[in-house]
Order: C-alpha cells, then sequence, then structure tokens
C-alpha cells in the first residue's frame, strides 16, 4: 500500500487531511482512521457500498471490467488447469503448492476426512426436513468441541495449529455435506475414502450407497472442480465479511466459519441458487412465460426479484457466471442430459439483456445464474445448493480468517451508528414494574 495524495474533509470552517492510500490494482481509498477523534464526526454508509474494512491481499475483483483473480491468478485460468485443492491451498497460503506441498497437502485432506463417531449421531437428532444449511452451521462449529486445538485467546497461534485445523475443516465439511445430504434422503453414510481425490471422494459419499455403486465420470468431476474454485472466495462479500467480524473477537476457525454459513444461507446472497431453480420451476409448473416473468419483476416494484440477477459489485458482468455457463453446456452434454430448465434460463437471460429496465440498473446473471442447472445434472437436489457454495467458499473463509490474524492493524470490529431513538426519558408510575415500589427518584 502507497500513501502519497491526501483528502481534505472541512467541517465547521476547519480542514481536516487524511491520507489517501493506493492498492497495488491502483484502487483508492481515504484513510479516515482518526475522523472521530480529531474532527468528533463519523461517516455514514448503509450496505459499506463505499466503505473498505480491511487491506486484503487474497482477492482482486473490478466489478467494472469483469476481473476477478485469486491471489493475482485469473479464475479463468485456475477453472481451466487447476484442481480445487490446489486453489484452496493457493487461497490459504498465498502460492501454487510445488509437488511436495501438493501431496502433503493431499494427505493432510485424507488423514481429516473422518467426522469423530460421536458427531455422526448428531445427525439423527435433526429433524428430517431440517435444511441441510442449518445442520452444516451446527456441525461446524460443534467441531471447535471435539478439536479445541486452536485457542480462543492467543493471537500468536503456530501456523502449524492454524494449517491443520484448516485441513481438517476443509476435508471434514465435504464430509458433513454429504452426510446431511444422505440423512435427508434416508440412506445410511457412505464413509470417504483415501484411494479418491476430494471431488470424487465427495460425489461417491454422495451417491454410493450399499446396494450400488456410483460411476465416477471425469466430465462431472471436472464440472465440480470448475464449480468450486468459482465459488472459492470473492473478496469482503456478506458471509466473509462476517468470518471476519466474528473472527476479530478471536473466536476459533470453526465458530466463525458458522457464522459464515449462516450469512451465506440468505437468499440475497448464497441462497440465490437454489431460488433460481426453484423460480424456473414454477415457471414451468404455471406454463410461465419468461416474458410474463419479466413483466411481473417490472411491474413489482422490487418485489419481485429475478434470482441469479444483479450484483453489489459487478455492474458489467460476473465472469463467474460466464465460465459456469460453458460448463453448463459440457456437463449436459457429457452427461446426455437436455434440462428444459436450461432452455428456460437461457430465453430468461437472453430477454433480460435486452431489456432496458435491467441494463439501466446494471443486472446481468451472477455466479447463481447458472450454477444451479449444473448442479441439478449432477444429481444434487435444490437444498443442497447452497451447501455446494458454502463447501467452494470455505478456503476463502479460512484465508480471510487467517489473514485477519495475522494482520498487525485488525483489531475487534464494531462500527458506530447515527442514533435517531427518542431522547432521554424516565419510566411513568405505571411503567414501573408492580413488582417494585418506586423508593429513589431517579436523577437526570
Ligand atoms: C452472491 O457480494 C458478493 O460478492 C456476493 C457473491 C459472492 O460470491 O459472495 O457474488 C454471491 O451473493 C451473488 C448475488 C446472488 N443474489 C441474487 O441473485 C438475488 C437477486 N439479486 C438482488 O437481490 C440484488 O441484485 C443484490 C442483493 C445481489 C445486489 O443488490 P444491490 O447492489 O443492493 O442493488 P439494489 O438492491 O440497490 O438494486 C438496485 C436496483 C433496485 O431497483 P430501483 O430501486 O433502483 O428501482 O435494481 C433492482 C432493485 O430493485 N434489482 C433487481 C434485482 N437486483 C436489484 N430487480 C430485479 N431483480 C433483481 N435480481
Amino acid at each position: 500500500m502507497s500513501t502519497h495524495a491526501q483528502a481534505t474533509v472541512t467541517l465547521d470552517g476547519k480542514t481536516y487531511d487524511f491520507p489517501v492510500v493506493t492498492g497495488s490494482e491502483g484502487e483508492r481509498a481515504i484513510d479516515i482512521s482518526g475522523l472521530r477523534k480529531r474532527a468528533g464526526i463519523i461517516t455514514l454508509d448503509y450496505g459499506y457500498n463505499n466503505t473498505g474494512a480491511c487491506n486484503s491481499a487474497v482477492t482482486y475483483l473490478d466489478g467494472e471490467r469483469g476481473v476477478l483473480r485469486y491471489r493475482g491468478y485469473p479464475i479463468e485460468e485456475l477453472a481451466e488447469k487447476s484442481r480445487f485443492v490446489e486453489v484452496a491451498y493457493l487461497l490459504i497460503n498465498g502460492k501454487m503448492p510445488d509437488a511436495r506441498e501438493r501431496e502433503e497437502w493431499s494427505l493432510l485432506l485424507n488423514r481429516h476426512s473422518m467426522i469423530h463417531e460421536d458427531m455422526r449421531h448428531f445427525f439423527y437428532r435433526f429433524p428430517d426436513h431440517a435444511h441441510p444449511m442449518a445442520i452444516l452451521s451446527a456441525m461446524v462449529v460443534s467441531l471447535s468441541a471435539f478439536y479445541p486445538e486452536l485457542s480462543q485467546h492467543r493471537q500468536d497461534e503456530g501456523n502449524e495449529a492454524i494449517n491443520i485445523a484448516a485441513t481438517r475443516l476443509l476435508s471434514k465439511l465435504r464430509t458433513i455435506a454429504a452426510f446431511s445430504y444422505k440423512k435427508s434422503i434416508g440412506e445410511p453414510f457412505v464413509y470417504p475414502r483415501h484411494d479418491l481425490r476430494y471431488c470424487a471422494n465427495f460425489l461417491n459419499m454422495m451417491f454410493s450407497s450399499p446396494v450400488s455403486n456410483y460411476e465416477i465420470k471425469p466430465a462431472v468431476v471436472k464440472a465440480l472442480n470448475v464449480l468450486l474454485i468459482l465459488h472459492a472466495d470473492h473478496e469482503q462479500n456478506c458471509s466473509t465479511s462476517a468470518v471476519r467480524l466474528v473472527g476479530s473477537a478471536r473466536v476459533n476457525l470453526y465458530a466463525a466459519v458458522a457464522a459464515g454459513i449462516c450469512g451465506l444461507w440468505g437468499p440475497l446472497h448464497g441462497g440465490a441458487n437454489q431460488m433460481v431453480v426453484e423460480m424456473l420451476e414454477e415457471m414451468r409448473a404455471q406454463r410461465e412465460t419468461p416474458r410474463d416473468r419479466l413483466e411481473k419483476v417490472k411491474n413489482s416494484k422490487g418485489a419481485e426479484l429475478l434470482y441469479g440477477f444483479g450484483h453489489r459489485v459487478y455492474k458489467s458482468f460476473d465472469p463467474r457466471a460466464k465460465v459456469i455457463k460453458d460448463c453448463c453446456d459440457k456437463v449436459l452434454k457429457a452427461l446426455k442430459i437436455n434440462d428444459p430448465l436450461l432452455d428456460l434460463a437461457m430465453e430468461l437471460e437472453d430477454l433480460a439483456l435486452h431489456d432496458d429496465y435491467f441494463l439501466s440498473r446494471s443486472l446481468y446473471p451472477n455466479v447463481d445464474f447458472y450454477s444451479g442447472i449444473v448442479y441439478r445434472a449432477i444429481g444434487i437436489p435444490k437444498e443442497m445448493f447452497t451447501v455446494m457454495f458454502a463447501l467452494g467458499r470455505l478456503p476463502g473463509w479460512i484465508a480471510h480468517w487467517k489473514e485477519a490474524r495475522e494482520d498487525p492493524r485488525f483489531k475487534l470490529q464494531r462500527p458506530r451508528q447515527v442514533y435517531a431513538g427518542p431522547g432521554l426519558r424516565h419510566l411513568k408510575p405505571q411503567e414501573v414494574s408492580s413488582e417494585y415500589t418506586v423508593t429513589t427518584s431517579v436523577k437526570s
């Protein structure tokens, strides 16, 4: 970060200078640390649209140019040439693994792939209709009870302990996700295997059973690697900001990630992939044309959303949507699937991209618009779509939690507010609880 220029705030006839910091890609920010102490005023920025929470070296994105890079590598290149576990290593450690590190990483992921047998019984205490995201967040925070290796108090936790906790979580989340699916369909759990790599292992745990072996198809393994890579990080989005904010209280990694899982669950965030497919299914069931759906959205005054469209940062196009659409075409062709929802989605996209309502609001397809179609083709039910998003986003959450812990400027996050409530007032006699008698007069 470099600080050459400065910004001046003039307030009540006084001027205050603040440094302008410039990031490695030329992004600039006014560092207003100390504003309140010096000028007795704070800033207000609903949704933090104009507010940076930190410096970060994990991910760079340019919403206007549709650019997304993990530790400097374009996601298009990583999606084409890397496996998800290598990208996870890159995000967490800041560099691609060499041959020895790749081997060690793979052995660690295998060693930590099982969950404690006592945790297995937790699944039987959830009702059958429990949403897998509820199960996921509960199981993840429970890991801190079974693996308390990360103390919550020491800031100088050794890298070794953090790396083990990170690998443990990366591998166990995959097992927990597959087990929550098996629980939802009433089938016995299929345990991880050491002879299968990350994605193949997940597919096997999801779709094999004691009476049938799942055929692991390379096209499906590739599609899953691409989807997980594209979801792996996205700088300071809602759920990652939750991980950083909760993590700033120095909670352990598992508790901070459980908070991220809950944030991701929302239909405006990671829950949108399930909403997209439910929207398409509803259109099909009601024989609603894409044109009718767009009209309904446009006339709803914001009450109806075109799920999978729009983004807080991307105001041109979400580069991930293009890669996922390509992946969608490939996997449907490889599996010889003709999904009518894909035709509907493509018609919706084409109409919206030529409709001034959407263009004037910079609403383009985002990462969630086509991802559900790919998950459907693989055989993953829509209730599991956001779980798949969490599986992909986990290395990003871990990378940011770790980066924040190591940042000397990072401290307990505690935003300010502008108070808008009633002024000083006192309880009227009739407001005093009947259990108490008024004995002392309150001094104002
Ligand atoms: C993710 O932040 C990240 O990085 C997130 C993510 C990641 O990788 O972590 O990229 C993942 O969350 C992708 C987004 C998935 N969500 C959806 O697909 C849900 C549908 N999208 C909308 O909810 C919305 O677009 C947001 C929440 C994503 C972004 O909304 P903003 O930036 O807060 O924009 P806004 O709500 O201020 O909308 C501006 C205008 C409004 O209309 P007007 O009041 O100006 O008339 O656009 C309209 C909105 O009503 N609008 C939409 C719309 N999104 C915005 N209208 C119809 N359909 C939509 N999808």
